[in-house]
């Protein structure tokens, strides 16, 4: 190749990995799916490694870190950082609302808008003339700390500040304001491999935002999945916004990315709405929020209204309840998980949490309790978010009488007896018994269970009664129980039986990822399971496939494929795979399922592009998901339907193109209820 064609493709690549950088982040409107994303990436690295002296650098390669530095230099702010009034009452609101209107002199309705609270960590993003000059971080509002090298890998923030049509130009200076977070199935993720490996945990998204933000090493930064959104400015040259709509609207032209749930209110009635609707989504959000911001709409009135010593007088963030209380512990206990790991658990004096009674946390692992000093009798702050398990976070020590008592991880098995050791590269202890009671309840709980089979009526209660009587001893035992064995038992009658014994006989066809993630490899979730489906198409091929094939698939790391591997060749595992297939288990290969029954999504292969006003993405996903479909991310010539919403670009056009069945948000809505 000439070394100008090379550097003609590398400078496309260059352009397109930006471009969907920004669709990713900014938009969150993928065009690709991750594995073309990858494959162009891998293209440029083998481009740049062939060719170091062409590498420049403004590279998408080059978000890898920057040299280490020994201490964070100052970091001030030309205009001070804020921070907001608080407000947990609705009548706190209505009062700012009068208070607003009495200052501006105005009767009617004032305009608002009500941003989500992001719940991470403030930073200033300066661009001069376009590019990314400078960041850093709050610090006291007025001075911060200069993390420009560890930004410089968040993707989601641009390098370069995009050139919009006539007058949408970038400005000579942006000192752009905004919210560092991480995603909460990241901070999940995170969390798991640190506590894999004997790290301490992070506490919150929050805490795991800051942490990575704050690295010396910016390649550490680099490594971990940081999140940004932008909702303000300090300094601003070359240009002005009469609106904070219209200034959060040119954000995003710029290729910033702005949160989309933030809402124009005609007046504090619809902002309380907003907060209202906004507060039962929350938990289903992909990042954490912790209230709503709302502000007056109109720049001038906002200067108008001025500033109090550290807030604003033309702004207030309405806050949600804390996912966070006190309360005590009263025994701490140790579970036995289907891998027969023992888990601890803190059983506590029942506490409200955000609306949520909570009688029990986690406390992860030995390690943990002993970094925190977590003992019986303590009181601690536990902390819920969504559906996942609330784990404790400190102990209050100020609390502390002397007859507490510390923890410590029994030698034997609660559930068998059986003996426990805790393996020098892990982190966990274990039961190693392999037919430990508990650990089989554990794995018939996971198999059963709505990303697995999908057994209806089989909770954990039934099938802890099933192994204590011995009816069950492993999971393909299920598929021979009939309804006269369980007439009788505790909460059985004739027809609840029969119902069980049904819902047991529909899960034999099943489709080929959940009855992987149903045999409860290590590492592998539901979403792992996908790929690999997909991927491999059969069970046969996945059994074979070795740990080079296995980290060649786009999503699967070492530590996936070397669990993978050991998985199938275990003995007793390939037996079970055994039994169940003569079971009668029928695994459904993918990539199509065939179309079954009236239902119009069933098997199909769905793209959502643009903008739907009635559900989120993923909402949308979620909902003909359930209906038997598979949401992808790119138009191929697989694609059965692409729902387009407002703002729909290519994908509407290739579909078009393609004849594919098109529908527009009233055909969706139409062939969803
Ligand atoms: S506006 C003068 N908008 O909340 C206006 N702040 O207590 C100051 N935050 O440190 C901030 N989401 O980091 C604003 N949509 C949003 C926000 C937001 C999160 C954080 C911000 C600040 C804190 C204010």
């Amino acid at each position: 190749m000439k070394k100008d064609d090379v550097r003609r493709e590398m400078e496309s690549l260059r352009e397109k990995i930006r471009r969907h950088d920004y669709l990713y982040y900014a938009l969150d409107a993928p065009e690709i799916s991750d594995e073309e994303y990858d494959a162009l990436f891998r293209r440029l690295v083998q481009l740049e490694e062939s060719h170091p002296e062409l590498i420049t650098p403004d590279s998408p390669t080059q978000r890898v870190g920057f040299p280490p530095l020994d201490k964070f230099q100052p970091f001030k702010h030309e205009v001070p950082m804020l921070s907001l009034e608080n407000a947990m009452a609705e009548g706190e609101i209505t009062a700012f609302d009068q208070r607003v209107k009495k200052l501006l002199n105005v009767k009617g309705d004032v305009e608002y808008l009500a941003e989500p609270k992001i719940d991470g960590l403030a930073i200033e993003v300066i661009y001069e003339n376009g590019g990314l000059s400078g960041a850093g971080t709050r610090g006291d509002g007025y001075e911060g700390e200069d993390v420009t090298p560890n930004v410089k890998t968040i993707r989601a923030i641009p390098w370069r500040l995009f050139r919009g049509k006539e007058g949408n130009g970038a400005p000579r200076l942006l000192a752009v304001r905004g919210e560092v977070y991480m995603e909460k199935k990241d901070f999940r993720r995170l969390n798991e491999s640190r506590g894999e490996r004997g790290e301490s945990l992070f506490a919150n998204p929050r805490n795991a935002a800051a942490g990575s933000l704050r690295q010396l090493d910016s390649s550490i930064t680099a490594a971990r999945p940081l999140k940004a959104f932008f909702y303000g400015v300090g300094s601003l040259e070359g240009r002005s916004f009469q609106h904070q709509w219209e200034l959060l609207k040119q954000l995003g032209r710029w290729g910033l990315p702005v949160n989309p749930r933030s809402h124009l209110c005609e007046g504090i009635g619809e902002a309380l709405e907003f907060y209202g609707r906004l507060r039962e989504e929350r938990d289903r959000l992909p990042y954490e929020i912790d209230g709503v911001v709302i502000k007056v709409n109109r720049v001038d009135w906002q200067r108008s209204l001025g500033e109090k010593s550290r807030s604003p007088r033309w702004a207030v963030a309405y806050k949600f309840t804390s996912q966070e209380a006190q309360t005590k512990i009263q025994e701490i206990m140790a579970q036995v998980g289907r891998t027969g790991v023992l888990t601890p658990v803190a059983v506590l004096t029942p506490v409200t949490v955000g609306g949520v009674t909570v009688q029990r946390a986690t406390l992860h692992n030995q390690d943990e309790i002993d970094r925190k000093d977590v003992r019986v009798g303590d009181v601690v702050t536990v902390r819920r978010a969504g559906d996942v398990i609330p784990e404790v976070v400190e102990v209050l020590r100020e609390h502390r009488g002397g007859s507490e008592k510390p923890f410590r991880m029994p030698d034997h098995c609660p559930s068998c007896s059986g003996s426990v050791v805790r393996l020098p590269e892990e982190a966990f202890h274990r039961c190693l018994n392999r037919n430990c009671p508990a650990q089989i309840k554990g794995a018939i709980w996971h198999f059963a269970s709505r990303d697995g089979l999908d057994i209806d009526g089989l909770g954990k209660k039934i099938i802890s009664n099933f192994v204590d009587r011995g009816l069950v001893r492993s999971v393909a035992d299920l598929y021979s129980l009939e309804a006269e064995q369980l007439e009788g038992l505790e909460g059985f009658g004739k027809k609840s039986a029969e119902n069980l014994i049904e819902a047991i006989e529909r899960s034999r066809d099943v489709p080929l990822e959940r009855f992987l993630y149903a045999l409860g490899i290590q590492h592998v979730g539901s979403h792992t399971a996908q790929i690999l489906a997909r991927h491999f198409g059969s069970l046969e091929a996945l059994k074979n496939a070795t740990r080079e094939e296995l980290t060649a698939v786009p999503g699967i790391g070492d530590t996936m494929a070397e669990a993978i591997v050991r998985h199938f060749e275990n003995e007793a595992n390939r037996e079970l795979i055994q039994e169940l297939l003569a079971a009668g288990i029928r695994l459904k290969e993918p990539p199509r399922a065939e179309p079954a029954g009236d239902s119009f999504w069933e098997g199909k292969r769905v793209v959502f592009t643009g903008t739907l006003s009635s559900y989120t993405r993923q909402e949308a996903a979620e909902l003909v998901t359930s209906r038997g479909a598979k949401v992808t991310e790119s138009v191929t010539g697989n694609t059965d339907v692409v729902v387009a919403g407002e703002k729909a670009g290519s994908k509407l056009r290739k579909a078009t193109e393609q004849g594919i069945t098109v529908l527009n948000e009233e055909d969706f809505l139409g062939k969803i209820s």
